[in-house]
């Protein structure tokens, strides 16, 4: 798990937002459900304005519902790895307790620390116990409006890379589903299967109409929720496939009109039509 989690935590530093510094930083916090939460800097003209990849990730999960954590993992281009900042330990502290450190750079060189030892003195909210705040002041009814956030468990792998261009014979066209490892042993028994459903989010795709004439149905006009186009307003994609091969994390899928690289969110066996 530290290593799937410093590889998600490098792949998170793609997207740090570092124009100041140009020295991003990915984060990876592993929460106690075991779902997987990123985070990168994101910099600011106004410097003081920066918040640090480790706490986007603990506050995005934290958003996201999660209130219960494992461990956090950070990359970055420097030896040693860097550390977290005072800032991110002390926020660290209070919404992830202490969890497992693990600091990472490019160079495959880690150190791992409880956060405990890297901030032994955190400040504590206990002066005030009487916290206010309680979910009555809430409209829980509401809360469906709140995104929500997946965690891909595996890519595709195919020849196609172009969205527009999916060829026309995709049924007949071989792809690779590749399961992160640590997720390998949920396949146990999948080759009872001859097709699969993949539920994959379409990661090139932007925008969405709802209503409009859809290529995919004759040219006439139908609801985004009437058809299957790919531009959704959750540009999410399930499409069945026929499973010819299992090697361990690798599956080989017939039929799937996805481009290389698509992440896969799940798999799903098909329901028994009685
Ligand atoms: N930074 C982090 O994101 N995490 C750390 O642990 C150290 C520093 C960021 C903040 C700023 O965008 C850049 O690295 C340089 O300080």
């Amino acid at each position: 798990m530290v290593e799937a989690l410093l590889a998600t935590a490098r792949a998170a530093r793609n997207r740090a937002y570092a124009p100041y510094s140009r020295f991003p930083v990915g984060a990876a916090m592993l929460t106690a459900e075991g779902a997987v939460i990123t985070g990168a800097n994101i910099e600011n003209a106004s410097s003081g304005m920066t918040v640090c990849a480790e706490r986007l990730a603990v506050m995005t999960a934290v958003h996201a519902g999660f209130r219960s954590f494992q461990k956090i993992a950070l990359v970055a281009d420097c030896n040693p790895p860097a550390s977290p900042c005072g800032a991110c330990l002390q926020v660290l502290w209070e919404l992830a307790g202490s969890i497992e450190v693990i600091m990472g750079n490019l160079e495959n060189k880690v150190l791992i620390k409880p956060l405990q030892e890297l901030y032994p003195y955190p400040f504590g909210a206990s002066l005030w116990p009487e916290n206010p705040v309680n979910d009555h002041y809430f409209n829980l009814a509401e809360n469906w409006r709140v995104p929500a956030l997946f965690h891909p468990v595996g890519y595709l792998s195919n020849g196609f890379d172009d969205p527009g261009h999916i060829p026309g014979q995709y049924k007949e066209l071989f792809s690779q589903v590749v399961i992160a490892p640590e997720y390998e042993e949920g396949l146990y028994r999948i080759e009872e299967e001859e097709r699969i459903h993949l539920i994959a989010y379409l990661h090139k795709v932007t925008g969405y109409t709802l209503k409009e004439r859809r290529s995919g149905r004759g040219n006439e006009v139908y609801g985004v929720f009437a058809c299957r186009a790919p531009l959704r307003p959750n540009a999410i994609a399930q499409t069945t496939v026929e499973l010819i091969d299992r090697n361990k994390n690798v599956l080989t899928v017939k039929g799937a009109d996805l481009i290389n690289g698509t992440p896969i969110l799940d798999l799903k066996t098909i329901m028994p039509v009685k």
